[in-house]
C-alpha cells in the first residue's frame, strides 16, 4: 500500500509518542485507500476529528453558558429576597434590664452581643454544636427551634433559655444574660513564644496588651478570634499557664488537619498580634480539698493551670495528676510535673499510654486513663472533700464519671469541658 504523506507525518509523530490532531481530508483527490488508511490510523491512535471534538465543545460552552446566566438569576432573586423579605429593619434588644440598644435586624443574637461587647461562651463558633451560648429570650425570640433542642433541658426551656447564635433578631429583644458574662473582656495580645510540644501541639505563650492584665481562674479558657473568615469566627482554648501570671497566658493546640483555629495557631509567629476574649468557664477550685486531675491530650492544658496553681497556694495538698494519651509519640510535660512535684510531695502523677508503641522503652502505665483513676482513687465517703476536674475527649470523660460515681464522688464535685 502506498503511504500518503500525510499518514507518515502521523506515523513518525507516532513513532515520538506525540499525538495530532487531524483535519480529514477532502475526498477530492483522494484514493480510496488512502482515506481507509488514514481511517485506520485515526482509530488506531485514537484521535476523533476535529468537528467532533468543536461540536462537543460548543455543548458543553452553551450548558456552561445557560447555568451561568440561571445561577447569577438566582443571585440576583436571592439578594432582592433577602434585601425586601428578610428584611426586619431596626429593632431594640434589652439586656438584664438596661437601657435598650438598637441595631439592624436579621442578625444572630449572638453576634448583635458580640458588637455590643457582651461576649457569651460559643466555643464551637456560633455553629450551634457546643450549646454553651445560653441566654435567657424573655420576648421576641420567636419559638425554640430544633437545632436548640439537643442542647436544652426541659427545665431551661420552661425558664425561657436559648441558645443565642440560633436565635435571629427580627423583632425588639428582651434578654438576659449571666452577669458574670458581663465581665468577659476582650484582649489585643502579642505572640511572645511559640514551640512544638509533641508531634502536633503546639505550646504558645502570649503577652496581653491592652488590657495588658487578666484575672481568671485556673481550668478556664479564651476563646481566639481567627482572622480571614467572613464572619467572626472563635475557638476555644483552655489556659494552660497559673492566674499569678496575669500579664500573659499560654495555651495549648493540637493541629487538627484542616481546622480552621488550630491550623491558624500553628502557624502564627512571635511578635504576631492577635485577639481573644475570656476567661470563660466554670471550674472553681478551693484551697484544701484533695485535687484529682484527669486530662486527655491537649485535656492536659487546664490541669497544668490548676496543678501549678495547687503547688502554689496549697503545696503540701494531696493531688492526683492523670494523663491518658494514645502512644509515646503524644507525652508531653512528664518532666516538669516531676520537677514540680519536688515541692509538692503529695502531688501523685500517673501517665497511661492506650497504645505504647511495639519499641517502647515506656515505663508509665498502659492502658485507658479511666483504669488508672480506677486503680488509683480509693473509695470514699460522699462528704470526703474532694475536687474533680475532668478534660478531654467525650468517651474519656463518660468513662471517667462512671469510674468517680463507683468510687462515691458526687456529681457537684465534678468539674469537666469536653473536647
Ligand atoms: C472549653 C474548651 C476548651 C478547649 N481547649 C482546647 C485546648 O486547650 N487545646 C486544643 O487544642 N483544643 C481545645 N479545644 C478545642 C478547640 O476549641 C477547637 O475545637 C479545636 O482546636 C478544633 O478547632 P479547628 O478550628 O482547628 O477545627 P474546625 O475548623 O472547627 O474543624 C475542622 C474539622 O475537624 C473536626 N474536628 C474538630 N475538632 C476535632 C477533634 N478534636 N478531633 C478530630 N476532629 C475534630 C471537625 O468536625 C471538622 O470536620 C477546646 C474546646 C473547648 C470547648
Ligand atoms: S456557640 Fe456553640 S452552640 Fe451556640
Amino acid at each position: 500500500m502506498r503511504n500518503s504523506p500525510s499518514t507518515l507525518r502521523a506515523r513518525d509523530s507516532e513513532a515520538q509518542g506525540v499525538t495530532v490532531l487531524r483535519v480529514p481530508s477532502t475526498p477530492l483527490g483522494v484514493s480510496r485507500e488512502e482515506q481507509q488508511a488514514s481511517g485506520l490510523l485515526r482509530n488506531a491512535i485514537g484521535v476523533k476529528p476535529l468537528w467532533i471534538l468543536s461540536g462537543t465543545i460548543m455543548i458543553y460552552l452553551h450548558a456552561i453558558l445557560v447555568l451561568s446566566i440561571l445561577g447569577g438569576l438566582l443571585s440576583v432573586l436571592l439578594l432582592i429576597a433577602t434585601r425586601y423579605l428578610a428584611y426586619y429593619g431596626p429593632c431594640t434588644i434589652k439586656i438584664n434590664e438596661e437601657k435598650p440598644f438598637e441595631i439592624e435586624g436579621g442578625c444572630k443574637l449572638l453576634d448583635a452581643l458580640y458588637d455590643r461587647k457582651i461576649f457569651i461562651p460559643s466555643a464551637c463558633g456560633g455553629q450551634g454544636t457546643c450549646g454553651f451560648c445560653k441566654v435567657k429570650v424573655l420576648e421576641g425570640g420567636g419559638p425554640v427551634l430544633p437545632t436548640e433542642l439537643p442542647y436544652l433541658t426541659k427545665e431551661e426551656i420552661s425558664a425561657q433559655a436559648r441558645l443565642a447564635c440560633q436565635v435571629k433578631v427580627k423583632q425588639d429583644l428582651d434578654v438576659h444574660v449571666r452577669p458574670d458574662y458581663l465581665n468577659i473582656k476582650e484582649f489585643t495580645a502579642k505572640v511572645t513564644s511559640v514551640r512544638m510540644v509533641t508531634h502536633d501541639t503546639r505550646e504558645i505563650i502570649i503577652k496581653l496588651i491592652e488590657p495588658d492584665k487578666i484575672e481568671f481562674k485556673p481550668g478556664q479558657y479564651v476563646q481566639v478570634n481567627v482572622p480571614g473568615t467572613k464572619e467572626t469566627t472563635f475557638r476555644a482554648y483552655s489556659i494552660s499557664s497559673p492566674p499569678e501570671k496575669k500579664n500573659e497566658i499560654e495555651l495549648l493546640i493540637r493541629l487538627i488537619p484542616g481546622g480552621l483555629g488550630s491550623t491558624y495557631l500553628h502557624n502564627v509567629k512571635v511578635d504576631e498580634e492577635m485577639n481573644l476574649t475570656g476567661p470563660y468557664g466554670e471550674f472553681v477550685m478551693d484551697k484544701e480539698s484533695e485535687l484529682i486531675c484527669v486530662g486527655g491530650g491537649c485535656g492536659l492544658a487546664p490541669m497544668r493551670s490548676i496543678i501549678r496553681h495547687a503547688k502554689k497556694i496549697s503545696p503540701k495538698r494531696e493531688a492526683w495528676l492523670f494523663f491518658g494519651a494514645r502512644t509515646d509519640d503524644d507525652v508531653m510535660y512528664i518532666d516538669e510535673f516531676k520537677k514540680l512535684q519536688k515541692e509538692m510531695p503529695g502531688l501523685h502523677i500517673h501517665y497511661a499510654l492506650s497504645e505504647p508503641k511495639k519499641s517502647s522503652d515506656w515505663k508509665g502505665e498502659t492502658g485507658f486513663i479511666h483504669e488508672s483513676v480506677d486503680k488509683h482513687i480509693s473509695k470514699k465517703d460522699k462528704d470526703a472533700k474532694r475536687q474533680i476536674f475532668l478534660c478531654g475527649p467525650p468517651l474519656m470523660i463518660k468513662a471517667v464519671r462512671k469510674v468517680l460515681k463507683e468510687k462515691g464522688v458526687p456529681r457537684k464535685k465534678i468539674f469537666f469541658d469536653e473536647f
